[in-house]
């Protein structure tokens, strides 16, 4: 994948929107030889997230490595185990390209959330150095040095709905007519104070073998019916990872169905949580919505309206 990258490129510095999303429709499958888990997922980023600036040229503060991260938010390390620094030097080792950058992260996508934050930082510094350095590295080189760098990762080089299969690595976009009928729906996202681990999640799946899982074929025959028929977006909605996350964090479980009974909504978990959401029909009473999650949740609780792009 090496590349000649020609003449030094011109442009110092950029900023990428890096996406949140939700799992419209989650199915683990079954456990790999390797360890993960394959699953069928619809996938699609909202019109909410970070933005990553990048500057080239920039000597970062430790002058024996070639990329520096700055966040804004306290609880985002910036160290090597930031996934932006990862994909970093899986560029610089793919390209060759040795110039120093300095990253600055303004985050606002809630960590520990299953909105897939870090991974989209990732690919969003991918797409930032690919810029800079003038590499020019085409959708199928970026797509697997985001997948090295984490299963999440390849999603967010689509700026539309897509379906995921494998651990997450193989994308295809959701037809069009069916991404139409997703498009600009508003959806209310919120998440307790509490994270949850992906790692333990999917351990906690694989404990429960083989009932935790849907077969992957029963996956497949349930999108295919959802994208070929006309139905709302929310018959599309399932996660079958919810059970073992609910079983654990009962204040998960009380509070979607609360919001079910109340308002008629049909909110779900996404990814491996603790991020709900819930798509909103058109007049929703949102305030009075957030007035009863954070009635439950506490206070300071994350809830936001953002749209499905
Ligand atoms: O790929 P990523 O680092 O985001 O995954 C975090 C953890 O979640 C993995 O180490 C693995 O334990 C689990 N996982 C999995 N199957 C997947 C994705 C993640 O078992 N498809």
């Amino acid at each position: 994948m090496v590349k000649s990258l020609g003449p030094v490129s011109q442009q110092r510095t950029t900023t990428i929107f890096s996406p949140a999303k939700i799992n419209l429709f989650l199915a683990i499958t079954g456990r790999r030889s390797d360890g993960y888990h394959d699953l069928v997922s619809v996938v699609t980023p909202l019109d909410f997230g970070d933005h990553l600036m990048a500057e080239a040229g920039t000597r970062p503060p430790d002058a024996g490595k070639q990329f520096s991260l700055g966040c804004d938010h306290p609880e985002v390390p910036v160290d090597d185990s930031n996934l932006i620094l990862k994909a970093a030097e899986a560029f610089a080792v793919a390209t060759g390209w040795a110039e120093p950058v300095a990253f600055q992260l303004e985050k606002c996508i809630p960590v520990g959330a299953g909105l897939g934050g870090g991974s989209s930082n990732a690919t969003a510094a991918l797409l930032a150095l690919n810029q800079l350095s003038g590499a020019n590295l085409g959708r199928a080189e970026l797509a697997a040095l985001a997948a090295g760098v984490g299963s999440d990762c390849p999603l967010f080089l689509e700026d539309r709905p897509v379906i995921m299969r494998g651990r997450g690595e193989r994308i295809e976009l959701l037809p069009e007519a069916a991404a139409g009928r997703l498009r600009g729906r508003r959806v209310l996202v919120f998440k307790p104070s509490l994270g949850v681990s992906t790692a333990w999640a999917y351990e906690r799946m694989a404990a429960g073998a083989p009932q935790s899982y849907l077969p992957a074929g029963e996956a497949e025959r349930r999108i295919a019916a959802w994208i070929e028929g006309n139905a709302d977006a929310d018959e599309l909605l399932f996660n079958n990872l919810e059970p073992v996350v609910f079983r654990k964090f009962l204040a998960l479980p009380t509070l979607l169905d609360r919001l079910g009974h109340q308002f008629g909504l049909a909110p779900r978990m996404s990814g491996s949580g603790s991020a709900c959401f819930a798509l909103l029909p058109s007049g929703a009473p949102v305030s009075v919505m957030v007035a009863v999650i954070r009635e439950a949740w506490g206070p300071v609780c994350f809830a936001q309206v953002v749209a499905i792009t």
